[in-house]
């Protein structure tokens, strides 16, 4: 029997959850999806409606889900998964697609994932964990390449250093226990430096079965050429050639599945995104970290790709039932996401300018998804955050989707809007 949840409540205020909550509310069966607080572009697809609520308030969050009788709630982002979102709200009685903090710390913890890594005999590089410079100082001696200091907790994707230099990487040491990134730097991972394409792979899991979603490459760096500081996510595209269908398959028994049989050992139960992060290297795919929930941007090129099934599919997932849920069906094609940043992104940003938008009807195949955006009393949209908003577009082939954005974002305009001319240059003809 497929279950459809009538109601659903996506959690979190990003390009992320504004994707989650269009591609949600066009599922046969979904009556409406809330989306929690939301942003600007929230009540702009038909089906969904931003809610005042912050993820962090929990008594808020409980009341809504009761008074507006939800039936699934998806947790978009880290942090509350990390902060045990999903256990408080499963111990109130609530379906929830999202692990609960302990298993969420595959993500939050590097030190944690890579034991379980190791336990679980999942190729990944080779790393020490250090917690002062004078334990550091042995494992720099002994390593032939200078290597990539992580900070174990999480830390807004800012927390990893890929140095090129000891002296680099003593310093990236230095200064991550000198406090940089808070408590979240006080432990750190040195990891042996891997080399070849990065890709991401997510899968959607009930704790015992998998359903992976088609490969997709993000485009970390500001700087055109994947060049300069990293950042949330410039744009991304999907399907990534970089992994046929072999490739995935492989990920699949080599990767995934050995990671989730590792935490149900430790008995744990994990209902949500399994996400990782991927280096193609000569001996094949290694893990170079996990993620517990849809990917920002990957999530906005993902879900235009994804069958009516997705709700149904979701909601078997936070009931442990993916068995008895239907096949979740993949639209054939190519899809491209390209993100708009607020000038000074990923730095300090100039905020509250206002954003005109000429997007064309009907919209055919292509999505505007808000991220950093809010409506002012009257009504103006403003830029409010350092990535603005996500174009995407789909086509049969790489080049038609990236032209079916580039030429969409020609009618966006907010004041120094940031965007990457080359998203997709490995798969586009340019
Ligand atoms: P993360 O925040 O863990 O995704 O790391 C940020 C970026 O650092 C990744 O996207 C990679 O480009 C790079 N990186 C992380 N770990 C490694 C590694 N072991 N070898 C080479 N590059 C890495
Ligand atoms: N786009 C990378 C991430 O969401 O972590």
């Amino acid at each position: 029997m497929t279950l459809t949840p009538e109601r659903i409540l996506v959690v979190g205020s990003g390009g992320r959850e504004n994707a989650l909550g269009w591609a949600l509310a066009r599922c046969p069966g979904v009556a409406e999806v809330l989306i929690a607080p939301g942003n600007g572009g929230s009540d702009d697809h038909p089906g969904c409606r931003s809610v005042p609520v912050a993820a962090g308030d929990d008594p808020d969050l409980e009341a809504l889900c009761r008074s507006e009788r939800i039936e699934l709630v998806v947790i978009g982002p880290e942090a509350p998964l990390a902060d045990g979102l999903a256990d408080r709200l499963r111990g109130a009685g609530f379906q929830v697609f999202g692990p609960g903090a302990e298993a969420a710390r595959l993500e939050a913890s590097k030190q944690w994932a890579k034991q379980l890594m190791q336990e679980a005999g999942v190729p990944t590089a080779r790393a020490w964990r250090v917690g002062s410079l004078e334990e550091a100082r042995p494992v720099l001696d002994a390593l032939a390449t200078s290597p990539v200091v992580k900070a174990d907790g999480l830390a807004a994707g800012k927390g990893v250093t890929v140095a090129e230099t000891r002296e680099q990487a003593e310093a990236a040491i230095a200064e991550a226990l000198a406090g940089r990134f808070g408590a979240a730097g006080e432990q750190l991972l040195l990891e042996e430096r891997l080399r070849g394409p990065e890709v991401s792979v997510l899968a959607l899991s009930d704790g015992q079965d998998l359903v992976l979603l088609p490969p997709a490459q993000d485009h970390k760096r500001i700087g055109e050429g994947d060049t300069g500081p990293n950042t949330g996510g410039m744009g991304a595209y999907a399907p990534a050639p970089v992994l046929d269908a072999a490739g995935l398959e492989a990920v699949r028994r080599t990767i995934l599945e050995p990671t989730l049989a590792a935490l149900r050992a430790r008995g744990l139960d994990y209902r949500g995104v399994l996400y990782a992060g991927l280096m193609v290297t000569e001996a094949g795919p290694q893990v170079i970290e996990f993620n517990c929930r849809f990917g920002d941007p990957e999530c906005q090129t993902l879900m235009p790709l994804m069958g009516p099934e997705l709700a149904a599919v979701l909601l078997a997932c936070a009931r442990g039932e993916l068995a008895e849920a239907p096949d979740l069906t993949v639209r054939d094609g190519c899809s491209a996401c390209v993100v708009m940043a607020a000038p000074g992104y990923p730095g300090s940003v100039q905020l509250g300018d206002p954003i005109r938008i000429a997007w064309p009807e009907p919209a055919g195949d292509r999505q505007l998804f808000h991220a950093g955006t809010r409506r002012e009393a009257g009504g103006t949209l403003v830029t409010s955050g350092g990535r603005v908003l996500a174009v995407v577009g789909q086509a049969d082939s790489f080049d038609g989707a990236f032209e079916t954005v580039y030429a969409a974002i020609e009618d966006i305009r907010f004041d120094g809007a940031l965007l990457r001319r080359d998203i997709g240059h490995q798969v586009r003809h340019l």
